[in-house]
């Protein structure tokens, strides 16, 4: 656990760092604070008050905005490990049901507690019968994430006995809530989005399996889940499940720092998630691979990605921490394959372009010196093609998986004791003080 960090004055010392204004000779000893691993950060919560200036860092590239010992990741050394497990080997041992516990509670959960927390999440599977009425208010094309936002919104106003956010038994039923009703909620605006019924949830199928029969079984026919499809749904949600201080994660604390229901904040976050640049990337990397067509066109993109003036990114490339490689999309990469295996569909010509793609782009120059990898989101849409999602799902999974990372580290800050309203401030470069102009005056 981080040190102590209240925020008294540091005595000069070799926890300190000193910070001189070389305009007027005064300096400062700041402290700093040291976690369990990763960079050490200087405590500038007295900053202002002491000095009168701010930081500035406008990305929060280089800004720790809380302490949490959910998630670690390390970019340089493409490490991510929940609670010290590493995600290799959640992936390859454990289960999305089991990660989930281990988000919330720190621990891998015994049989005992994994049985009673995977009855909670199955009980709360099922969604208030009246919100199924919100779907028809949507048009029939519109894009499941923009469904997906109205409707988690809309679960403050049909679950109130689990908003107050200071009953821990209202935050745990909330967060159970929300983990158990992402899966429904995301397969119904499947299945409005193709005109077919709606499939309530089953209590004697695994996470994953539910979700698959919610969203492709019928009520004309039986539907035969495939074992390894189950397995590779499971080990996406799992891959997709937390990752620390990302900009929709920072969203919900940023929502949730005002005392707003879990409901609303994890509404916020979807919205964050919803973007190209964040989640939406999995989906963007379709449409990109779509664009492309064929090899014979992947120099002319990769010319694109490298030219300053023309706005187009190697979707599925880079990131703002892996600087070498996203093990996410390691783990990914040979999951791709079993799927695209089990399925028949390895000569997949979508896949075919995309490995010739990341070979090409893995071995030029600008990539490798800018450290452009392949991201979680390069192979989850291939993945997520081959089951039968269209590409405006994709982003909706990435949601229904991050959810418990979420409520994971909305939970952590609602339950810190220090934690206060996040209220970052500015560098202000707009007009000084002026008189106004009456209209007859103006130009
Ligand atoms: C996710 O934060 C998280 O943890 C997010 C996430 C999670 O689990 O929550 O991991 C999920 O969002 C993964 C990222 C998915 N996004 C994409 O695949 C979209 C394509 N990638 C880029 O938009 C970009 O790489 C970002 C947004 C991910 C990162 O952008 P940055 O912060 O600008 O990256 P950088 O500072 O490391 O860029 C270094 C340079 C820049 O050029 P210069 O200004 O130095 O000249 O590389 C360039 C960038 O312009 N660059 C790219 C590029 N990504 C960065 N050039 C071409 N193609 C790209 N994909």
């Amino acid at each position: 656990m981080a040190q102590s960090t209240s925020a008294e004055k540091a005595p000069a010392g070799k926890n300190t760092v000193t910070l001189i204004d070389n305009g007027t000779g005064r300096s400062w000893d700041l402290p700093i604070l040291e976690g369990t691993e990763g960079p050490r950060v200087i405590d500038v919560r007295r900053l202002y008050a002491d000095t009168g200036f701010f930081t500035y860092d406008p990305s929060y590239g280089a800004t720790a905005s809380c302490d949490s010992n959910i998630t670690f990741i390390d970019g340089e050394a493409g490490v991510l490990r929940h609670a010290g497990y590493s995600i290799e080997d959640l992936a390859e041992h454990s289960d999305y049901m089991e990660v989930c516990y281990l988000l919330l509670h720190g621990e891998l959960p015994n049989q005992a507690q994994r049985r009673e927390f995977e009855k909670a999440i199955t009980y709360h599977t099922m969604l208030h019968e009246q919100m199924m009425n919100f779907y028809r208010g949507f048009r029939r094309d519109s894009h499941p994430m923009a469904i997906m936002v109205g409707m988690v919104g809309a679960m403050s106003a049909f679950y109130h006995d689990s908003t107050d956010i200071s009953d821990p038994y209202q935050r745990m039923v909330a967060s159970h809530r929300l983990i158990a009703k992402m899966p429904t909620i995301a397969a119904m605006a499947y299945k409005y989005s193709i005109g077919q019924p709606f499939i309530y949830p089953r209590n004697d199928l695994s996470f994953a399996a539910n979700f698959l029969h919610m969203t492709f079984a019928v009520p004309c026919e039986d539907f035969n889940i495939r074992p390894a499809l189950a397995r590779a749904m499971d080990r996406i949600f799992i891959l997709h499940a937390d990752h620390e201080q990302n900009a929709s994660t920072s969203t919900v604390r940023i929502a949730g720092s005002s005392g707003a229901n879990p409901f609303a904040c994890i509404a916020a976050g979807i919205a964050s998630l919803w973007g190209p640049a964040h989640g939406g990337a999995n989906e963007a990397v379709l449409q990109m691979l779509q664009e492309i067509g064929s090899k014979e066109r992947i120099p002319e993109f990769i010319e694109r990605a490298k030219n300053k003036d023309d706005p187009f990114r190697l979707m599925g490339f880079g990131h703002r921490v892996y600087k070498h490689y996203d093990p996410r999309a390691a783990v990914l990469r040979k999951s791709c394959y079993e799927v695209l295996d089990d399925l028949g569909k390895r000569d997949e010509p979508l896949l075919g372009l995309a490995m010739e793609l990341e070979r090409i782009a893995l071995e030029d120059d600008y990539f490798v010196e800018k450290k452009l990898f392949p991201n979680v989101d390069f192979y989850s849409g291939i993945i997520l093609q081959a089951m039968g999602f269209p590409t405006t799902m994709f982003t909706v999974l990435f949601a229904l998986a991050r959810t418990v990372g979420w409520v994971a580290q909305w939970k952590e800050m609602v339950e810190d004791p220090h934690h206060k309203i996040s209220r970052p401030r500015q560098l202000y470069t707009g007009y000084a003080k002026r008189e106004f102009v009456p209209m007859d005056q103006r130009g």
